[in-house]
């Protein structure tokens, strides 16, 4: 007798209290069941998503044209969106449509902490045409214009110059070896946009500054000033939060093609550089004086995804070259070169180490890492909610400590002088 038939059977004898109760339990499963049955079609479909995007061919089909859109001015309470921050500056993310509630919560943090009172232009870069809800729901929530940029081909794919057998070994290898992605092709382009192709988007050519913002953050403590205009104002170059060591497996030549790079154009060494920072025992001196870099390189590196940083530092002819240079050699997809290298070994050994800027006083976390300003004011305050306790600087894979032993900072800096009243 089949279950169906079963039940048609017990439906039509007197049912007992005790048939109810098993009747209960077993439509109680059935609709259990069911719903792990509809969470598994979810979650797979996620999977499958990410899947994908591992394995995405690495030359794609459709060449799209590289394009902004410009939406309409939208309007804020009734008022136009207009910027009240006075830099040349905007928020930056490199976000995918399927990432929008990520990218809301994002955008959430950042407005209600700083941007609601200065109403910077927000830019979204994306290697695919942006969803009318992705440009919808996140034009509704930045409190200033928004800019959608469809990167142009040729910053989203190999070079012709490449071996794409090489690269698929070199792929094939990390994947094995269970470097995190590893296998991902996608990882690779947005690694190498990051490092020598955003900076160059047409919708960027306006600004001096970007604050880049990833999908997936958060931001512990309101920013009661303007870091673009401390950036400007006090010279510096590039600003971070967050540091640690580079994965060995994904970076095997990085460094030997940068002292090549070195040796080639040795008037690129900066005096006072941060040498010391990225190869322990250096001598700065020495190096700047003799124009060569000698030693191995320690894999600190400064988190890329929170940069309050230049434009004009990867615009200038130093970083521009060493972009080239690296890309000629094909790093970005025999291995997996990280932005976050890139831009490090580039500003430590093109700048003079006071144009870097630690922001202490700002609490951020990507998950894995996050850090908590670590003074008593910004408690007190009531301007910071993070958990003192939780701050990446106390791990044993944080070049933070190495980075404050070097420059005289402690890890309980605070903002600049002129800045204390705003904590
Ligand atoms: C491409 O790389 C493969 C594997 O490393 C190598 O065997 C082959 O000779 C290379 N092809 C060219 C044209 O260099
Ligand atoms: C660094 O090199 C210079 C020579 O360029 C030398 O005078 C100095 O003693 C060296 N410093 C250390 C700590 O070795
Ligand atoms: C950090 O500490 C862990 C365990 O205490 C150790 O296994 C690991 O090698 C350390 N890493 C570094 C970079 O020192």
């Amino acid at each position: 007798m089949d279950k169906l038939q079963f039940w048609k059977e017990g439906h039509g004898r007197v049912p007992s209290a005790r048939l109810a109760t098993k009747r209960m339990v077993v439509r109680t499963l059935c609709l259990l069941a069911l719903f792990v049955l509809v969470y598994h079609i979810f979650t797979s479909v996620e999977l499958r998503n990410s899947i994908h995007d591992r394995v995405t061919p690495l030359i794609q089909q459709d060449p799209s044209k590289g394009s902004t859109v410009l939406t309409e001015p939208s309007t804020l309470v009734g008022q136009p969106k207009v910027t009240i921050g006075k830099e040349k500056a905007t928020l930056l993310m490199l976000v995918r449509n399927r990432e929008l509630h990520k990218a809301l919560g994002s955008m959430r943090m950042v407005e209600d902490r700083f941007n609601r009172k200065f109403h910077y232009p927000w830019t979204f870069m994306n290697d695919k045409p942006f969803t009318d809800d992705f440009i919808r729901f996140t034009t509704g929530m930045a409190s200033g214009p928004v800019e959608y940029v469809v990167i142009p081909k040729e910053h989203w794919s190999v070079p012709d110059s490449l071996n794409k057998t090489k690269i698929q070994q070199g792929m094939e290898k990390l994947r094995t070896e269970g470097v995190i992605y590893g296998g991902s092709s996608s990882y690779r382009h947005m690694c190498r946009f990051n490092s020598g192709f955003f900076y160059r988007q047409e919708a960027l050519k306006k600004y001096d500054w970007y604050w880049r913002v990833e999908p997936d953050i958060e931001l512990y403590c309101d920013i009661n000033y303007d870091p673009f205009t401390f950036m400007r104002e006090s010279g510096k170059v590039y600003g971070w939060v967050l540091s640690m060591f580079e994965f060995e497996a994904t970076i095997p030549t990085l460094w030997q093609h940068t002292k090549d790079f070195i040796s080639k154009f040795p008037q690129f060494i900066a005096e006072d550089n941060s040498l010391g920072w990225i190869v322990d025992g250096a001598n700065v001196t020495k190096a700047f004086a003799e124009k060569k870099v000698e030693g191995n390189y320690n894999l600190c590196h400064f988190w890329s995804n929170f940069e309050i940083a230049s434009l004009n530092f990867y615009r200038s002819e130093p970083y521009q070259k060493y972009f080239d240079y690296l890309d000629s050699q094909g790093g970005f997809f025999y291995e997996r070169w990280g932005d976050a290298p890139v831009h490090s070994l580039a500003l430590a050994l093109m700048l003079p180490r006071n144009k870097i800027h630690h922001f202490a006083d700002i609490g951020y976390n990507h998950a894995p890492a996050s850090r908590c300003p670590q003074d008593d004011a910004s408690h007190v305050s009531g301007r910071c909610y993070c958990d003192r306790s939780r701050n990446y600087d106390n791990d044993n894979y944080s070049c933070g400590p190495r980075w404050f032993a070097l420059n005289g900072v402690g890890i309980g800096a605070l903002l600049p002088a002129s800045l204390q009243n705003n904590i």
